[in-house]
């Protein structure tokens, strides 16, 4: 489409999709597509994004662009609007799914990668929505679907920073589908448990319990029902009876007993089951715990009530 076309057509409303080169994101795009949906894909890779757009638009006869960004980053935030600019889309509804996850002792993450998912599992989230949920509500129409996760209900041990995105993408979502109530634009949060995706082996929990023990789902069944309820307007959106079990479920066991077993599950081990120790860790220099006698002695309290009393 050239300039001219553009100045004189009007915009046309597209989704906007984070991380849809592959796994549940990949899914999402091809619901949104076979629904009729101009697509805008956004994720890092750009030949992944060049071979996704053009087999979904081949497939379904849709308009689909691409930004190749990094969205824990201000500027790649800023490039999803460009893109949109660029080919002529408005957006229209926003799927925030794009996430990353490591496994492993807090202590033992480098500070530069818990910073890249805030980043990107919450920060872009929060950012790309203000970017676009005014004009929806502008136009009284459209929606914001987050892809969060079951971990968002509960403490996750050695997944600690990641579960703790996705609640944080919980309460968001939650306190906006209350504050758009009856504006025509819909705030869905889809909360998925384990979907068979590269994700836990890129983290490097291949061989947790939960990995291997819980029930697994496919990205396809996943998005099927993140679409179908985001086209309902639910504002939850839970898929098999287990999740549900654990979301409802998680509510009523007291900390001592969630914690221990929940960390019993997300533990990382290794291929013959081993456990994960932390990395030992240097004490550091000159920086010894203050004894008792490096306080001044305490000053004696005062006893009002003897001194009013004489
Ligand atoms: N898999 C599960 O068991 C599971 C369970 C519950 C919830 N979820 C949630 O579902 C969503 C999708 O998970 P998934 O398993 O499908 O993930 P995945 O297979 O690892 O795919 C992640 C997608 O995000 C993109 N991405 C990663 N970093 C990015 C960045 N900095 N900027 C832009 N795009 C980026 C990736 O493409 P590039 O690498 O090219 O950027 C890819 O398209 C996530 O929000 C996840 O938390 C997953």
């Amino acid at each position: 489409m050239n300039d001219t076309n553009r100045k004189t057509n009007p915009l046309t409303p597209a989704v906007i999709i984070t991380g849809a080169t592959q796994g549940i994101g990949r899914a999402l795009a091809e619901e949104f597509a076979q629904g009729g949906y101009a697509l805008l894909l956004v994720a890092r890779d750009e030949a992944r994004l060049a071979e996704a757009a053009r087999a979904l638009a081949d497939n379904h006869k849709v308009e689909v662009g691409f930004a190749a960004c990094d969205l824990s980053t201000d500027e790649g935030c800023d490039r999803v609007e460009q893109a949109l600019q660029k080919f002529g889309f408005y957006g229209d509804i926003l799927v925030n799914n794009a996430a990353i996850m490591t496994a492993g002792f807090f202590q033992d993450e480098t500070l530069p990668k818990l910073r890249q998912i805030v980043d990107l599992n919450v920060r872009a989230v929060v950012d790309l929505t203000h970017r676009f949920l005014p004009g929806m509500l502008a136009r009284g129409q459209g929606g914001v679907l987050n892809i969060a996760s079951v971990e968002g209900f509960m403490p996750v041990p050695y997944q600690a920073t990641y579960a703790a995105t996705k609640a944080a993408m919980i309460s968001l979502s939650r306190a906006l589908a209350y504050e758009t109530m009856g504006t025509g634009v819909r705030i869905s949060v889809a909360a998925p448990g384990p979907i068979a995706t590269d994700m836990h082996a890129k983290a490097g929990a291949a061989h947790s319990r939960y990995v291997q023990f819980l029930p697994m789902m496919s990205a396809e069944d996943m998005a099927r029902a993140a679409y179908l309820g985001f086209k309902r307007g639910n504002w939850v959106i839970l898929a098999g009876w287990f999740n549900r079990l654990v979301a409802l479920g998680v509510r009523f066991i007291p900390g001592i007993l969630l914690i221990p077993s929940v960390g019993w599950f997300f533990r990382v081990r290794d291929a013959e089951g081993n456990l994960q120790e932390p990395r030992p860790l240097a004490k550091p220099q000159g920086a010894e715990p203050p004894k008792a006698s490096d306080y001044p002695p305490a000053r004696p309290v005062e006893d009002k009530d003897a001194r009013r009393a004489s």
